[in-house]
């Protein structure tokens, strides 16, 4: 890469995580998305799932609705089963991800098949263009061994789970690519002191959210420490660095091309207007958004 012409991208924002619950008590610790202005278009929320104590997670997440926009469950421990109105059915493992585009409409659960240890993951909401809100709900089941994983010589390893991870001139692509938004998804583990860079496209927003250990972000001598458990949103720039602290760190990235149109939420359903708002719900209660995908 041509260090001539890059800018690196610095931290200008923290969003902390909070905690909360969703689903039939699942609790959670949410950053993006739990209030207003917390949102890095095109994503919408970030959850982390995150306990040993089954009372925390056993209850799970019955049948629900959701339109508007792809939810995407990447499972670090544990054991989820996902049904839907069309007739998938997955089974969601450690290590494995969940890829769904709700589109116009589906309808699902993700139940855990664990009744004791650890369970630990997240859950992310990328939205749709207005063009794609409506289009067919779809769903990928995809196996830890379906997602590469990078390991460099330092002992930084790299898992990619959309968009591509470059290094020293290669290229590794994951499983997720042609997407309008064109996100990468990458879950990095650095080792105690490892520095870390990867290009972003420069109109893209991007933003890091460290799970566990201590990291820096941005130039090495210039960067800032990003809190644990907080998603750092980071300024325009085409080049993102990182520097783990003394006990390592692990941490995802995210980049996407921003869809900037208006956001109107429901709970599950992001649509452009509040009319498509008042129309998911009626459709939802009419039991449209089943009958309209059979009929495909
Ligand atoms: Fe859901």
């Amino acid at each position: 890469m041509d260090m001539q012409n890059t800018v690196t991208r610095t931290l200008a924002r923290v969003i902390e995580a909070i905690d909360t619950s969703d689903g039939a008590g699942v609790k959670l610790r949410r950053s993006l998305g739990r209030g207003q202005g917390t949102r890095v278009d095109p994503f919408l929320m970030l959850d982390e799932f995150s306990s040993e104590n089954p009372d925390d997670y056993v209850a799970g997440f019955p049948p629900h609705p959701h339109r508007g926009f792809e939810t995407v469950t990447y499972m670090l421990d544990g054991h989820m089963r996902h049904e839907d109105h069309l007739g998938n059915r997955g089974e969601l493992r450690s290590g494995g991800v969940q890829w769904m585009t709700a589109g116009r409409g589906i309808i699902h659960s993700e139940m855990p098949q664990q009744e004791r240890g650890r369970m630990r993951g997240f859950q992310l909401w990328i939205n749709l263009p207005a063009a794609e809100k409506m289009k067919a709900p779809a769903y990928r089941d995809l196996q830890p061994a379906e997602l590469p994983v990078v390991e460099l010589a330092d002992g930084t390893r790299v898992k990619i789970i959309a968009g591509e991870f470059e290094h020293s001139g290669q290229i590794t692509a994951g499983p997720i690519q042609g997407l309008t938004t064109a996100p990468i998804y990458l879950d990095v583990h650095l080792p105690a002191g490892a520095s870390f860079a990867h290009p972003v496209a420069t109109g893209h927003n991007a933003f890091i959210y460290i799970y566990e250990g201590s990291l820096s972000v941005g130039a090495a001598g210039a960067s800032q420490p990003l809190p644990e458990r907080s998603a750092g949103v980071l300024s325009p720039g085409d080049r993102i660095e990182a520097q783990a602290g003394p006990h390592g760190a692990r941490f995802l990235l995210l980049a996407a091309r921003p869809i900037g149109e208006p956001v109107v939420q429901h709970g599950p359903f992001v649509m452009n207007t509040p009319d498509e708002i008042r129309q998911a719900i009626a459709d939802y209660q009419a039991g449209r958004f089943g009958e309209r995908a059979q009929a495909q």
